[in-house]
């Protein structure tokens, strides 16, 4: 029989914000380490826990609880950011126990610049980014010409690096906007602050992760974004610029597929999305408005108001198909409350003919037309009341809530692992407990 392991992937099934933070901190309190695989601050990931209410963008969602916390090798890391969080934590009592890994690519100030400047320019294309210089910096990394985390600690290596790098950025730049300029001297000088301060953090967290995995260690993976915006299997161009999904674990830590013991899908009860691209069961009447107050839909990293719509079950398929999703985890049922009828999509039509597989394609699902079910909505309650049910247990939600969720269960064949109800750590109903 093969090994077990007790580590458990937590990746978004759609465009990001299903309340991956939430469910990651609630699985850390019987973690010992939480890590982060993907992505940089363009995540923001919350956490509402005793009272406090934490905006994570780069440090795991663990941080709270103080556990352990890595940021692996597939992350693209802004050292100012992430030391900014470290600070606020501190300011808040609490230790950040961190390891960085020495391969993370470093974010610099002309991929901010050259993030904007290539979104302007995409037009139509434009994937409507955070402009957090998420973008160049991959593609440096696949270009080869990145700058690492352990780079930053090393000025000898770091300087030459960056100073061939901001020369050929600088020329870029300067197609876009010709009176662009940066000082070299003091953006090294700044960047060569950061190592010194990140130093004791660094590690090869491969070996790290690996051992404590071999030693019985239980570990959380936070995945960012959502399966949709992955770059191979999103809806591309309108996406991010790395895997998201549980694709991404290995790649993004150095932890061996078999390794991952199970994958957990977050799946918001509604949909939302950010940023640019079809999002073929959006709403835009006055159940938007109301879902986008009731869900608190502005976006954590740019405040942007998000675009909110129904539930597709298409897509979810498809996303439990490419994470090999063993479980699900519904969020902000709660933040549906008082809407009725909801509606669910379960399929698309293209020129009369409904769909057998997800498109993929943005340029084919543009065109399709979502094939609903319609589902009694529930009442509206207050925030304390919905604290009050999730202590009381599943039998406690109302009727038309469980109808809901046994149609999502039937028609993605899947087991629900947890529900959601509320913002708070313990605004959570757990039906698995074998779960973590
Ligand atoms: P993430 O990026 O997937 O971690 O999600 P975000 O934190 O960006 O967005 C999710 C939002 O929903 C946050 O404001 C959470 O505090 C909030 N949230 C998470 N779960 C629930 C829930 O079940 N009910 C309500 N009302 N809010 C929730
Ligand atoms: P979390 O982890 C929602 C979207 C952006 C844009 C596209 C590319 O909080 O779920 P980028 O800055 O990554 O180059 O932008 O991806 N996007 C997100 N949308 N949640 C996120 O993260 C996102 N991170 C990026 O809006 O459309
Ligand atoms: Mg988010």
């Amino acid at each position: 029989m093969s090994k077990k392991f007790n580590t458990i992937g937590v990746c978004g099934l759609s465009w990001g914000d299903e309340g991956k933070g939430k469910i990651t901190d609630y699985l850390a309190q019987k973690a010992d380490i939480v890590v982060r695989y993907n992505g940089g601050n363009n995540a923001g990931h919350t956490v509402n826990a005793n009272g406090i209410k934490y905006k994570f963008k780069l440090i795991p969602s663990g941080a709270p609880l103080e556990k352990e916390v890595v940021i692996g090798n597939g992350c693209v890391v802004d050292p100012g950011v992430l030391l900014d969080e470290i600070d606020n934590l501190n300011k808040l009592g609490k230790k950040v126990n961190l390891k960085l890994s020495s391969t993370a690519h470093v974010i610099f100030p002309f991929h901010i610049a050259l993030d904007g400047l290539e979104e302007k320019t995409k037009g139509e294309y434009s994937a409507g980014t955070t402009r957090r210089g998420i973008g160049p910096t991959y593609s440096d990394k696949a270009g080869r010409w990145g700058i690492r985390i352990f780079d930053l600690i090393h000025p000898d290596i770091l300087k030459p690096k960056l100073e061939k790098l901001f020369r050929i950025k600088k020329d870029l730049i300067r197609i876009y906007d010709p009176n662009w300029e940066m000082d070299f001297d003091s953006m090294f000088e700044e960047y060569k602050t950061y190592g010194e301060k990140l130093k004791h953090y660094i590690t090869d967290t491969a070996y790290y992760l690996n051992k404590a995995i071999d030693s019985g260690k239980k570990i959380v993976f936070e995945g960012a974004q959502g399966n949709l915006l992955c770059i191979d299997h999103g809806m591309y161009p309108y996406g991010t610029s790395s895997n998201p999904n549980a694709l991404g674990i290995s790649a993004g830590t150095g932890i061996p597929p078999r390794k991952i013991g199970k994958i957990v899908g977050i799946i918001k009860a509604y949909t939302s999305r950010v940023g640019e691209g079809k999002f073929p069961t959006e709403l835009f009447n006055e159940i938007a408005e109301q879902i986008r107050e009731q869900g608190h839909e502005y976006g954590t990293v740019t405040g942007r108001p998000r675009r909110v719509g129904w539930l597709d079950l298409f897509n979810l398929k498809y996303g439990i198909m490419i994470n090999g999703i063993d479980t699900v985890i519904i969020t902000l049922l709660d933040a549906l409350h008082g809407i009725t009828p909801i509606k669910v999509c379960t399929g698309y039509e293209l020129d009369g003919r409904k769909l057998e597989s997800w498109p993929i394609q943005h340029e084919i699902i543009k065109n399709c037309k979502p094939i609903y079910r319609e589902f009694e909505g529930w009442n509206k309650l207050k925030e304390e009341e919905w604290s009050r049910l999730a202590q009381q247990g599943y039998d406690s939600l109302p009727e038309t809530m469980k109808v809901y969720l046994q149609a999502i269960k039937q028609e993605l064949n899947i087991d629900i692992a947890m529900v959601s109800i509320g913002p708070k750590r313990n605004d959570t109903i757990v039906l698995d407990e074998n779960l973590f």
